[in-house]
C-alpha cells in the first residue's frame, strides 16, 4: 500500500495551506495562500470567512496539481485550524453574517469583565479550564448576537450556525446548505469557554450566562473519526480529523506520552504539555485544554502556555514599520549587532496572554538610548519570543512540577537559528527541531489516517519522527538572570494602558 496519500488543510491566522503526505509521513506537495487581515479599529482583527473558504479550495486544488494526483487517490482529509476565530453564518445561504472575529481581537474585553461579575476572570475556569478573556470564542459569538441587528431572533429560530474555522470548513466541504455536517472536535470546542472539559458537552449554565441559544452550536465529536464525505472538488474523500492547530502540532510531534511538550512558533507561540487522561487545573496562568481524542478512546489533556504575538511581531516590523522588507531579513539584521543594546520590546498588541491574561496591556519598547539601532531592535524582537516562552515554561513547572529537559520546536520561526539559540540559552535546555517542521498539517493528516486505517497506531507514527537539528545552551547563568529581570521589568510597564 505505498500509493496511499492523506491531505491536510491548515487554515491559519495569516494563510491557508494544503499538504499532501504519503504513507511514510513524507511531504508530497504543498500549496499556500495568504488572506486579508482586516483591522477596523485598534485592537480589532477580522477575517472574511468566505475568502478563507475560497482560498482553502484553491490550495487544495494547487496541492493536488503539484502532486499530480486526482482526488480519488486521497484516503482521507484532515482539518487543522487557527483556533477561537469565530464565524456565524446563515444555514440556508451559507453566507457569514459578519466578518469572522479573530482570536487576537480584543473587542470582547469589557463583555468578559461583565461576565466575570463578582467572581471575576476565573468564573468558568473549573468547568472549561480557561480564564474569561477576549481570546476565546464564546464571548465573540455573544458579541455578534448583541451587535448585529436582528441576529438574535434568527439565531433563536435555528437559522444561524456558529463555528470555529474547523466547523466552517467541514460544513462547506461536506455540502454547505445542501447537507453539510455541522460539527466541531473536542480540541476546538475546548477553546470556546462553553465546553465542560470532563463531560465534553456544551455547558448549559455557561450558555445561559452568555445568552447563547443552543440552536447555533455544532455537535462535539472526537478529533479522529469520519465526520462526513466531501462533495465538490474532493468528492468522495472522507473528512476524518479536526484539531486546533496547536493540538495538531502536538500530535504531529508525536507528543503522546505524559510530560511530552512542544512549542510552535507561528503568529503567536503555543507551548503544550501532555498531562494525560485527566485535566490539570492551572494556578499559574496556563490554560487547561484538550490535547486530542481518538474516536471513542479516552481524551488526552494538556496544559498550554498561549503567547499571542511572536512571529506577528516580525510581520509588524515588515508591514507597519518597514524596517525589513521580508520576514527572513530579521535574522541578519539582528546578527549585525552583538546584543539588544539595552532595548526590550513587549508585543502586547492583543493584551498579554499566558501567564498574565491582561487585556489592559499594550505593546511597549523600552530601554531606548541614542545608542540603539534597528539591529538592536531586531534582536529585541526575536528575544521577545524566547522570553515569553521562558515565562510559560516557568509557569508549567509551577503547575505540574515537570521540569522540561529539552524542548521540541516547530513552525516558521524555527528556521531562525539566532532565535533558536537564544531560546536554548534562556531556557537552559536543548531545543530540538524535527526533520518535518510542518507538524501542524502532519498531525491533522495522522489523525485522519488513523481514522481511515492508513496508519494502525501511535507507535507507527512515532517511528516517523526524525531529528533534524539541536541547539544547546551556552549563555552564562549571570547574564541569563540579569536579562530575565530586565524582561520582566519591561512586562510590568506594558500593563494599564486600556482604561
Ligand atoms: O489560538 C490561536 C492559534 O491557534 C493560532 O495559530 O499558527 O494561526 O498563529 P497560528
Amino acid at each position: 500500500m505505498t500509493d496511499t496519500f492523506v491531505a491536510a488543510i491548515d487554515q491559519g491566522t495569516t494563510s491557508s495551506r494544503c499538504i499532501i503526505f504519503d504513507r511514510g509521513g513524507a511531504i508530497v506537495a504543498v500549496d499556500q495562500r495568504e488572506h486579508r487581515q482586516i483591522f477596523p479599529k485598534p485592537g480589532w482583527v477580522e477575517h472574511d470567512a468566505t475568502e478563507i473558504w475560497v482560498k482553502t479550495q484553491a490550495v487544495v486544488a494547487g496541492a493536488l496539481a503539484k502532486a499530480g494526483l486526482r482526488p480519488d487517490r486521497l484516503s482521507a482529509l484532515g482539518i487543522t485550524n487557527q483556533r477561537e476565530t469565530t464565524v456565524l453564518w446563515d444555514r440556508a445561504t451559507g453566507k457569514p453574517v459578519h466578518n469572522a472575529i479573530v482570536w487576537q481581537d480584543t473587542r470582547t474585553a469589557a463583555l468578559c469583565t461583565r461576565l466575570g461579575g463578582v467572581v471575576g476572570q476565573n468564573r468558568f475556569r473549573e468547568t472549561t479550564g480557561l480564564p474569561l478573556a477576549s481570546y476565546f470564542s464564546g464571548p465573540k459569538a455573544a458579541w455578534l448576537l448583541e451587535n448585529v441587528p436582528g441576529l438574535r431572533t434568527r439565531a433563536e429560530n435555528g437559522e444561524i450556525a456558529f463555528g470555529t474555522i474547523d466547523s466552517w470548513l467541514i460544513w462547506n466541504l461536506t455540502g454547505g446548505p445542501d447537507g453539510g455536517v455541522h460539527v466541531t472536535d473536542v480540541t476546538n470546542a475546548s477553546r470556546t469557554l462553553l465546553m465542560d472539559l470532563v463531560t465534553l458537552k456544551w455547558d448549559p449554565a455557561i450558555l445561559s450566562a452568555m445568552d447563547l441559544p443552543e440552536a447555533i452550536l455544532p455537535e462535539i465529536r472526537s478529533s479522529s473519526e469520519v465526520y462526513g464525505t466531501a462533495v465538490g472538488q474532493l468528492a468522495g474523500v472522507p473528512v476524518a480529523s479536526a484539531l486546533g492547530d496547536q493540538q495538531a502540532a502536538l500530535f504531529g510531534q508525536t507528543c503522546y506520552g505524559v510530560g511530552d511538550a512542544k512549542n510552535t512558533y507561528g503568529t503567536g507561540s503555543f507551548l503544550l504539555l501532555n498531562t494525560g487522561n485527566r485535566p490539570v487545573q492551572s494556578r499559574s496562568g496556563l490554560l487547561t485544554t484538550m490535547g486530542y481524542q481518538l474516536g471513542g478512546q479516552r481524551p488526552v489533556y494538556c496544559l498550554e502556555g498561549a503567547i499571542a504575538i511572536t512571529g506577528a511581531l516580525v510581520q509588524w516590523c515588515r508591514d507597519q514599520l518597514g524596517i525589513i522588507a521580508a520576514a527572513e531579513e530579521i535574522e541578519p539584521l539582528a546578527e549585525s549587532v552583538e546584543d539588544n543594546g539595552g532595548a526590550y520590546i513587549v508585543p502586547a498588541f492583543s493584551g498579554l496572554f499566558a501567564p498574565y491574561w491582561r487585556s489592559d496591556a499594550r505593546g511597549i519598547i523600552t530601554g531606548l538610548t541614542r545608542y540603539v539601532t534597528k539591529g538592536h531592535l531586531a534582536r529585541a524582537v526575536l528575544e521577545a519570543t524566547s522570553w515569553q516562552t521562558r515565562e510559560v515554561v516557568d509557569a508549567m513547572y509551577q503547575d505540574s512540577g515537570v521540569k522540561i529537559t529539552s524542548l521540541k520546536v516547530d513552525g516558521g520561526m524555527t528556521a531562525n537559528g539566532l532565535l533558536m539559540q537564544h531560546q536554548a540559552d534562556v531556557l537552559d535546555v536543548p531545543v530540538i527541531r524535527p526533520a518535518i517542521t510542518e507538524t501542524t498539517c502532519l498531525g491533522a493528516a495522522y489523525a485522519a489516517g488513523l481514522a481511515t486505517g492508513v496508519w494502525q497506531d501511535l507507535d507507527e507514527l512515532r517511528a516517523h519522527w526524525k531529528h533534524d537539528r539541536e541547539w544547546t545552551p551556552r549563555m552564562e547563568a549571570g547574564v541569563r538572570e540579569r536579562e530575565y529581570r530586565n524582561w520582566r521589568k519591561a512586562v510590568q510597564r506594558s500593563f494599564g494602558w486600556l482604561e
